[in-house]
C-alpha cells in the first residue's frame, strides 16, 4: 500500500461493536476513543501538508488533520463527542444529514450558543439511520470549512454489503497560494455574488493524490463526500461503470450516473459501487469534468501486477432507510424562491424587517435571498411554519442564474421532481442541487420538532444571504 493508504487508515476511527472492516482501521488513537466511548474533537489551527509531503500549509483542522477523524457508528447507536474549541473565534459542530434533535444540530443562535474560544461543548445523539454523513462547524462556516474543519461521519449497517474493501473519499477544495498557503481572501465579493469560493487544488483525503492502487477483479465500496465550499464534482470514472448505490447517505435502487459522471454538490454525498475489471499492470483515470473547459485530472487508479481477485457477484442493493412517507394528497404546499446573485434581476429584499434596496444589501454584503429576505444571521422569523407531523411539499424554484445545492437540517426528502417532470428513483436526499433557473418538488414529513436551517451549501452563497428557518411545532 501507499502512503496515501497509510495515511488514511490512521485516521480511521471506529466506534462500537465494529464491523467486518474494523480490524484493517483500527489505529491505538482509535482504540482509547472507542473504550470511552466519548470521541474527542479538538479544533485548533495547526499544519498538514496537502499538497505533497513536506510542504505544510496552515490550516484551522480537527485533531490537527484534515479531514478530521473518521467517526464510524453503528446505526441506531448513540454518539458522543466532545468538541473543544482552540481556534481564536467562536464555532459548532453541526452533523449533516444526521436526523437528530434540534439541540445537537449545532447551528449557533438557533439551537445552541456558540462554542467559545477556550471552551468545550458535548454533543449526544442516536444515529438512526445507515449512511455517509459529515461533520463541519456552522459559524463563519464560509471560512471555517473553508481552512479545513471538517470530517467524516460514517453510520454503519448491521449488515454490509458484499465488497473487498470500503474506502472513504473527503473531498476538498482550496485557493492556495504559490507557497502552498492559504489565500486569505475569504468572503470576497466577487466569490459571494458569483459560483463561491472555487479553488485552485482539490485534494482527496486532505492530499493532492496522484495514484490509488487497486486490484484486478476488486469490488470497492467508495463513500464520496463533498466538503468544498463551492466546487461541484463531476466525476468521471474512465473505462470503468460506477453504479450509484446510496445519494445523502440514503439507499437508491442501484443506477449508472447520467452521463456517466458522479455529481456532487456541495455538502452532497455519494456511494458509489466500483468493480475494477481493468487488466492487472494498467491505468486508468479519474477525471472531474464538471466545468465545461476546465476538466482535470483528479487522480488515476493503478491496477496492481499482482494476481487478480475473484469478482464478486453479490447484491449491489444497501438496504433502504427506514423514513416516514409523505402522504402528497393531504401535504402542506409551499414555494421557496433563490434569488439574487450577479446579473439578477432582485432590486430590493428584507433583512431584520425592513426593505433594502440593492446598494443597501451590497453595503451589508448581501446578495442572496429566499422569498425575497436576505438573512444576515442565524436568528431570524422563520420562513416557513409546519405542523409536527404534517406531510409538506415545497417547490423550489431557483430564479437565479447560478446553481445551489440546497440543504434541510433535521430531515431527509423525496425529490420529487424536476422543472415539473417526475424524477425516475425519487431519492431521498438532505442536499438537493438546483441547476440555474432549475425548479424542484420535495416532500417530506415534518417529524422533528425545532427551528431548521434550509440553506445554500455554497457557503458563500450562505453568508451572502441564502438561508432560512423552517419551524416543525
Ligand atoms: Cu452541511 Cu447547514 O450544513
Ligand atoms: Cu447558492
Amino acid at each position: 500500500m501507499t502512503t496515501q493508504f497509510v495515511r488514511m487508515n490512521r485516521r480511521q476511527l471506529v466506534l462500537g461493536a465494529g464491523g467486518l472492516l474494523s480490524s484493517l482501521y483500527f489505529s491505538n488513537r482509535a482504540l482509547s476513543a472507542a473504550g470511552s466511548r466519548v470521541v474527542e474533537l479538538t479544533a485548533s489551527e495547526t499544519k498538514v501538508d496537502l499538497v505533497r509531503p513536506g510542504t505544510p500549509t496552515n490550516v484551522w483542522a480537527f485533531n490537527n488533520a484534515v479531514p478530521g477523524p473518521e467517526i464510524r457508528i453503528r446505526r441506531g447507536e448513540r454518539l458522543r463527542v466532545r468538541v473543544k474549541n482552540e481556534l481564536r473565534e467562536e464555532t459548532t459542530v453541526h452533523w449533516h444529514g444526521i436526523r437528530l434533535p434540534n439541540s445537537m444540530d449545532g447551528v449557533p443562535h438557533l439551537t445552541q450558543q456558540p462554542i467559545k474560544s477556550g471552551e468545550e461543548f458535548e454533543y449526544s445523539f442516536a444515529c438512526p439511520d445507515a449512511g455517509t454523513y459529515w461533520y463541519h462547524p456552522h459559524q463563519r462556516s464560509f471560512e471555517q470549512v473553508g481552512r479545513g474543519l471538517y470530517g467524516p461521519l460514517i453510520v454503519e449497517d448491521h449488515e454490509r454489503l458484499d465488497v473487498d474493501r470500503e474506502i472513504t473519499w473527503v473531498l476538498g477544495d482550496w485557493r492556495l497560494l504559490n507557497d502552498a498557503s492559504i489565500s486569505n481572501d475569504f468572503g470576497h465579493l466577487h466569490d459571494v455574488t458569483h459560483a463561491g469560493r472555487i479553488g485552485n487544488t482539490v485534494t482527496v483525503n486532505g492530499l493532492v493524490t496522484d495514484s490509488v492502487p487497486v486490484r484486478a477483479g476488486e469490488r470497492i465500496h467508495f463513500r464520496l463526500i463533498n466538503a468544498a465550499t463551492a466546487r461541484i464534482f463531476g466525476l468521471d470514472f474512465e473505462n470503468h461503470s460506477p453504479l450509484i448505490i446510496a445519494l445523502d447517505g440514503h439507499a437508491v435502487e442501484p443506477h449508472s450516473p447520467e452521463n456517466k459522471l458522479v455529481v456532487l454538490g456541495p455538502g452532497m454525498r455519494v456511494d458509489v459501487l466500483l468493480d475494477f475489471s481493468g487488466e492487472a499492470g494498467t491505468k486508468y483515470r479519474v477525471v472531474d469534468r464538471y466545468y465545461r473547459g476546465r476538466e482535470y485530472r483528479l487522480l488515476e487508479f493503478a491496477y496492481s501486477s499482482g494476481q487478480s481477485v475473484k469478482p464478486r457477484s453479490g447484491s449491489t442493493r444497501l438496504a433502504s432507510t427506514i423514513l416516514p412517507e409523505p402522504d402528497l394528497t393531504l401535504a402542506s404546499r409551499h414555494e421557496i424562491v433563490l434569488d439574487g446573485g450577479m446579473m439578477s434581476g432582485m432590486q430590493s429584499a428584507i433583512v431584520d424587517d425592513e426593505e433594502l434596496d440593492v446598494r443597501a444589501l451590497i453595503r451589508k454584503r448581501l446578495f442572496w435571498a429566499i422569498n425575497g429576505v436576505a438573512a444576515t444571521s442565524h436568528v431570524h422569523k422563520p420562513m416557513v411554519t409546519l405542523k409536527h407531523g404534517q406531510s409538506c411539499v415545497l417547490k423550489i424554484i431557483n430564479k437565479s442564474g447560478w446553481p445551489h445545492p440546497m440543504h434541510l437540517h433535521g430531515h431527509a426528502f423525496r425529490l420529487l421532481s424536476r422543472n415539473g417532470q417526475p424524477t425516475k428513483y425519487r431519492e431521498w436526499l438532505d442536499t438537493v442541487l438546483l441547476a440555474a433557473r432549475e425548479q424542484v418538488e420535495i416532500a417530506f414529513v415534518a417529524d422533528n420538532l425545532g427551528d431548521w436551517m434550509f440553506h445554500c451549501h455554497v457557503l458563500e452563497h450562505d453568508v451572502g444571504g441564502m438561508k432560512g428557518v423552517i419551524r416543525v411545532a
